[in-house]
């Protein structure tokens, strides 16, 4: 991988395309400005489904803020929307995009995805203070469906546009409700026969930086505010259905029930140990839905989803064999039947060597951390360099209302990534 000849950035004077009078706004104000959109009073914290009007709330008002800073925003057939700072050349090819999402899981924190997007939205605002005046163009990407909360695949924007999602699949995926991707997206103005794999969107795009708040701990035991990412762990979700004999509460002899719901316990702590036997594997039940659900029915049915990550993707294979078997067992155990499907997988991606090379010269004394966590840039990675900022988090946590990122930190962010995009657009042409 050789890294493309740098070149300081072209004189101001000959950009043709001026700046649009815009005042620049703090990564804090932006997300204050968001603040109040999506929150969810029941389980703390937002919940930011993609559809739902919290999360089209928000996409209208990147919307705005992008066309207050004089971009060219078109929202594309996958429900990605992209925001373009073109060059004085007109040709948007080899462009340098930045980005993230506006969903969120239930009840996630305040910075899962929007802090990647008002950081980009801060970093164009502190290249035009500065005069940049791009080589390259830049684009921001705002990822629909990332967190996988709605229709149970994550990245579902990304996979789209990257073809690594079969559209037909994508169409007939159900949220909770038993609504279709398909009609969803056709009630929210977006034409469903039309998503699938875009070549020509893919081809104007050079390499993709994704900011993002750190999910772990690594930078606060660092005592840095930002790192470059290195890998993504490997990744999947997987569907486990426990079918049982649905009966009467009152009724039903304890001798005599096939309940499904023990099963899934037995299950589900034999899911943590086995998990315990491979190391560095990471295996959660995060969500279990009883059938019909009814505080004096035994349900007929429990349906669990299983989250299994580890760097090795063939360790990840064998711990999901190994939790298939074992479900088999404790749900005959209890006269009841399992069955184990596959919802997505993301391989372990390491990040493009030159691009986070290229950004360790561009923010000295950043160090470089992995992730556990899923993101677009890991989907991505496959056709185009990219790579991955992260800012400290304070408390370690995510996916919860604890999330946190002090505001310094998120300011420092917003000109690490300037600085990162700066030093890129700067270049004649993509790393790769
Ligand atoms: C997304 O945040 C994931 O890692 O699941
Ligand atoms: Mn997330
Ligand atoms: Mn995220």
């Amino acid at each position: 991988m050789s890294l493309s000849q740098t070149v300081p950035p072209a004189d101001p004077a000959a950009d043709a395309r001026p700046a649009a009078a815009t005042s620049s706004s703090s990564v804090t104000s932006l997300l204050q400005d968001i603040s109040t959109i999506g929150r969810d009073t029941s389980r703390g914290g937002y919940s930011r489904p993609v559809f739902s009007t919290a999360e089209m709330d928000l996409r209208n008002w990147f919307i705005e803020q992008a066309g207050r800073r004089g971009l060219d925003v078109a929202t594309d057939h996958n429900g990605i929307i992209w925001a373009w700072w073109d060059t004085s050349a007109g040709t948007r090819r080899d462009a340098v995009v930045t980005g993230s999402h506006l969903d969120s899981v239930p009840g996630g924190g305040e910075y899962d995805g929007p802090l990647g997007v008002a950081s980009a939205l801060a970093a164009v605002d502190i290249l035009k203070a500065r005069g940049l005046r791009p080589r390259r163009p830049l684009a921001i990407a705002v990822f629909p469906e990332e967190e996988g909360s709605r229709f149970g695949v994550a990245c579902l924007g990304s996979r789209l546009l990257t073809g690594q999602l079969d559209p037909d699949k994508a169409r007939r995926l159900k949220d909770p409700d038993g609504d279709t991707f398909a009609d969803v997206a056709a009630a929210n103005g977006q034409d469903p026969r039309l998503i699938g794999a875009d070549y020509r969107t893919l081809q104007q795009l050079g390499v993709f930086v994704e900011l993002h708040v750190e999910q772990g701990r690594g930078l606060v035991d660092l005592n840095q505010p930002v790192a470059v990412g290195s890998s993504i762990l490997g990744h999947g979700r997987w569907k486990l259905s426990i079918s049982g004999q649905g009966n009467h509460a009152g009724t039903t002899l304890m001798a005599d029930r096939k309940d499904p719901m023990i099963a899934a316990a037995k299950i589900m702590v034999n899911i943590r140990d086995t998990a315990r036997k491979y190391r560095d594997a990471r295996a959660t039940v995060g969500r279990v839905q009883p059938v019909p659900g009814g505080t004096n029915v035994i349900a007929s049915r429990v349906d669990l989803w299983i989250d299994v990550r580890h760097p090795d993707d063939s360790v990840t294979a064998a711990l999901v064999e190994a939790i298939g078997l074992n479900a088999q067992v404790f749900a005959a155990e209890e006269g009841c039947g399992a069955s184990l499907t596959m919802e997505s997988l993301s391989p372990t991606v390491h990040f493009d060597g030159g691009l986070r090379d290229r950004l360790k010269e561009l923010l000295p004394g950043a160090p470089v951390l992995d992730t556990g966590a899923g993101h677009d840039a890991g989907v991505l990675a496959s056709h185009i360099p990219t790579a991955m900022l992260f800012v400290r988090n304070p408390t370690g946590i995510s996916h919860s209302p604890d999330e946190l990122v002090e505001d310094w930190d998120a300011e420092a962010g917003a000109v690490a990534l300037a600085d990162a995009l700066a030093g890129l657009m700067g270049e004649a042409r993509a790393i790769g």
